[in-house]
């Protein structure tokens, strides 16, 4: 029996509340929807669609894969599957050897978890409190913002600690906020007990909870603690990753310190179809020569992704879209500076870095709400966090000046109105 229009469950939120969209298409950082208007994409939908829309290469190479082969089995070989963890690997710092392939981020995360606690012998983990690392039951206990409470119990030995982050105020002066610090995490691994964290699990900046940039010496320092206690690092690069920060990772920009291990997925197709993967060091790698790797997916490496992303990869460097995203990056800071010294008491604390941003909004919920459905009204697609009450933009890599121009132009408006 059908119960009502729409047989299946929306995500994250009660059924009857719900705002459905029905998109049809688009182009660039333009997307269509079936009641005939136009949105300007400042979020990448779901953060996903870093390479935009309409982009008729990613489907001609899933079409092409489809052509040559679909079924496979998670140890099957076949030569994408490998040009793709060479790939990935080669934009890795040096040292990174192995790839494990997922069909998400939540996956990725849940997999990283699995080889830190397999590796170190040990099951707790460190995380922020402002972060999202995913759905399923692992990624959620890590996580740290209004999504994990209600699930709790998740896992045991999920550590949080205060987040640290620098904002701009209004006149350009930075300040750091969160509450935590390097020195912090560096506390709270001592006293958890010396080398009892498997893994710090952070986002090198965390995406949703508002661009949350550290401060500089953050991820360096970060390292350092992990080193002492012989903790892996994990670095969340689900959102962060291909060219979201002005970086390939995301993390190369914070510091020269690298990882243990790397969590992708969303932009590594650009949207155009599931996948992740965990990318992993050889410090990490080798320990599984001789012991068992206890995880595996029946998907993993399945063609259709492994072919998407393939193809994404390529686009990234033949249309050297990180480097964009970092000249972009700097326009985007400018034009949210802008708005800030225009709109002081609106917009008390911005930030920014490449192409992810993040604009606090004063004010009650009633307010946020208000400049909520205006940017909607106003068919810019963008990301508000109610909790946070900020308003998180993340346009496409392949957005041009004059796109970026028109998105700050309707959030100006948007902000006068209010
Ligand atoms: C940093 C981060 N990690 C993990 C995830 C989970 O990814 P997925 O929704 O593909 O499972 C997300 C999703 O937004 C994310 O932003």
């Amino acid at each position: 029996m059908q119960r009502d229009e729409h047989p299946f469950f929306f995500t994250w939120s009660a059924q009857k509340k719900a705002a459905p969209m029905e998109i049809t298409g688009g182009q660039g950082a333009w997307f269509d929807t079936k009641d005939g208007e136009r949105w300007l994409d400042f979020g990448s939908l779901s953060y996903q669609a870093n390479l935009g829309h309409g982009q008729r290469r990613i489907a001609d190479a899933i079409k092409k894969q489809c052509d040559e082969l679909l079924l496979t089995v998670p140890s099957g070989l076949y030569p994408a599957k490998t040009a793709l963890a060479k790939a990935l690997l080669a934009k890795a710092p040096a040292g990174f050897t192995k790839v494990f392939f997922t069909l998400g981020g939540s996956e990725a995360v849940e997999n990283a978890l699995k080889i830190a606690r397999l590796v170190t012998g040990r099951h707790k983990t460190l995380s922020r409190y402002r972060s999202y690392h995913g759905a399923t039951m692992g990624a959620l206990a890590i996580s740290g913002d209004y999504r994990r409470p209600v699930l709790e119990p998740a896992m045991v030995g999920a550590v949080h600690v205060l987040d640290c982050y620098e904002s701009r105020t209004p006149g350009g002066a930075l300040v750091v906020e969160g509450g935590g610090s390097a020195e912090s995490i560096a506390r709270t691994m001592e006293l958890e007990g010396p080398r009892s964290i498997a893994a710090v699990f952070v986002e090198p900046v965390p995406g949703q909870n508002g661009c949350l940039v550290p401060p500089p010496g953050y991820w360096d320092a970060l390292r350092a603690s992990c080193d002492a206690h012989e903790t892996l690092l994990v670095a969340d690069c689900v959102l962060n990753g291909f060219g979201r920060l002005g970086t390939y990772y995301g993390f190369e920009s914070l510091g020269s310190a690298s990882p243990d291990l790397i969590t992708v997925s969303k932009g590594i197709t650009g949207g155009y179809a599931p996948l992740g993967a965990v990318l992993v060091h050889e410090r990490v790698a080798r320990h599984f020569d001789d012991h068992v790797l206890y995880a595996g997916l029946t998907f993993y490496g399945h063609p259709l992704g492994v072919a998407a992303g393939l193809e994404a990869l390529r686009i990234y460097d033949e249309e050297d879209l990180v480097a964009r995203a970092s000249t972009l990056g700097q326009s985007v800071a400018r034009s949210i500076a802008a708005l800030q010294d225009r709109h002081p008491a609106t917009l008390p604390r911005t930030r920014s870095k490449g192409l992810l941003a993040a604009l606090d909004i004063a004010g009650d919920d009633a307010r946020f709400a208000a400049v909520a459905k205006a940017l909607s009204d106003a068919r810019l697609y963008v990301h508000p966090n109610k909790q946070a009450r900020t308003i998180v933009i993340a346009p496409p890599l392949v957005s041009t000046e004059s796109d970026l121009a028109e998105g700050f132009a309707r959030i100006g408006r948007v902000i006068a109105a209010v």
